[in-house]
């Protein structure tokens, strides 16, 4: 079998496409390399002494994991100095990281989930970074939060890599979905599926159960008439997977179809859900969009959000195009 690596790939893609140039793809593939550090920090887990809390909180008051930390530091330094990039954003960081003045700056700006499925690590189960690309808005001077209050459909690029059995890197530029996985001998990242695609039915859906009595009434109902099965009003079996790991259920989901829904919920009714828009949903948005996939908070497509705050939350529904359209519809009735 030929091997195509990243870097063939990307080349190739701007020769037919005209959709990479050089500064992004320089981005997309220090953003890889820094994966690549990432897994292998991962992969040594207590042998490399990067497992448990690192004592701090983030700004949503979520508790810090050592990884957490680290995967953020290492995106960081891998993006400073390259000069593709005006800015970063990270779950992690209460404000921006405009890039510091002395690197030369570029057009690009960079958002990030650095380590996703935190309360997976200490357990050895699949986690893995979610990354969106945006443009600087035109004649940007200093770089501000404001800059980055971009919706979804300004993405020009978005991914995740999957740190589980396989390292994978999962990415598009807006012409299709592409899979690469690590080969770890050689260090490399190598084309293992191109253009991934949804199938738009399902039997198998993702959320988490255990907040059921906090759902509001559409997401009971749609849930419920999955439960029921065969001789229920949707007439078949429905499976259940729930990893915690949104980039693995995501993954599962870009191979076979599903569904996955973190809905908002009547706890805090201010909070729209768990997930984030900005390193969260619009970046996965974006790869499910791209296979074929659709991606809502229930009531409006997840990529025409115009965002207020850079940590804002949303609900999230996305997957097999049918299930997402028909839980859509229920919050419309
Ligand atoms: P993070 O580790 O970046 O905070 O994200 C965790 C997210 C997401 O990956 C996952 O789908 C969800 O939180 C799991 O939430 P529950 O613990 O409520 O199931
Ligand atoms: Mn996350
Ligand atoms: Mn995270």
């Amino acid at each position: 079998m030929k091997r195509v690596s990243l870097t063939q790939y990307l080349v190739e893609e701007q020769r037919l496409h005209n959709s990479i140039p050089a500064e992004l793809r320089l981005l997309i593939e220090v953003v890889a390399r820094a994966c690549k550090s990432i897994s292998h920090a991962v992969g040594k887990g207590a042998l490399g002494e990067v497992l448990g809390s690192a004592g701090s909180e983030n700004v949503q008051g979520e508790v810090q994991k050592k990884l957490d930390v680290l995967s953020n530091e290492i995106l960081l330094e891998a993006n400073e100095w390259g000069g593709h990039l005006a800015a970063m954003a990270s779950e992690e960081m209460e404000t921006i990281h405009p890039i510091p003045n002395r690197y030369p700056k570029g057009e690009y700006m960079l958002l990030f989930d650095p380590l996703d499925g935190s309360s997976n690590i200490d357990v050895n189960v699949s986690i893995g970074t979610i990354f969106s690309v945006l443009k600087a808005p035109e004649g940007m001077g200093e770089p501000t939060e404001q800059a980055f209050l971009q919706p979804g459909t300004r993405q020009v690029a978005a991914g995740y890599a999957v740190y589980g059995p396989q390292t994978v890197l999962v990415l598009t530029t807006g012409d299709g979905v592409n899979c690469f996985t690590l080969d770890r001998e050689m260090g490399s990242w190598v084309l293992t599926q191109r253009d991934m695609k949804i199938p738009e039915d399902t039997r198998e859906f993702a959320i988490n159960a255990s907040n059921t009595r906090h759902w509001y009434p559409p997401v009971t109902r749609y849930v419920n008439e999955l439960l029921a099965g065969k001789t229920g009003p949707r007439g078949k079996d429905f499976n259940m997977r729930w990893i915690a790991s949104m980039v693995a259920d995501v993954h599962r989901i870009l191979n076979r179809g599903g569904i996955f829904m973190y809905p908002a919920d009547a706890r805090e009714p201010d909070k729209p859900g768990k997930l984030r828009l900005m390193y969260e949903a619009n970046p996965m948005a974006f790869l499910i969009e791209q296979a074929g996939g659709a991606a809502t908070n229930g009531t409006q497509r997840i990529l025409d959000i115009q965002p207020k705050k850079l940590h804002e939350r949303v609900a999230v529904f996305l997957g097999s195009k049918n299930e997402v359209e028909r839980v859509t519809g229920y919050h419309q009735q």
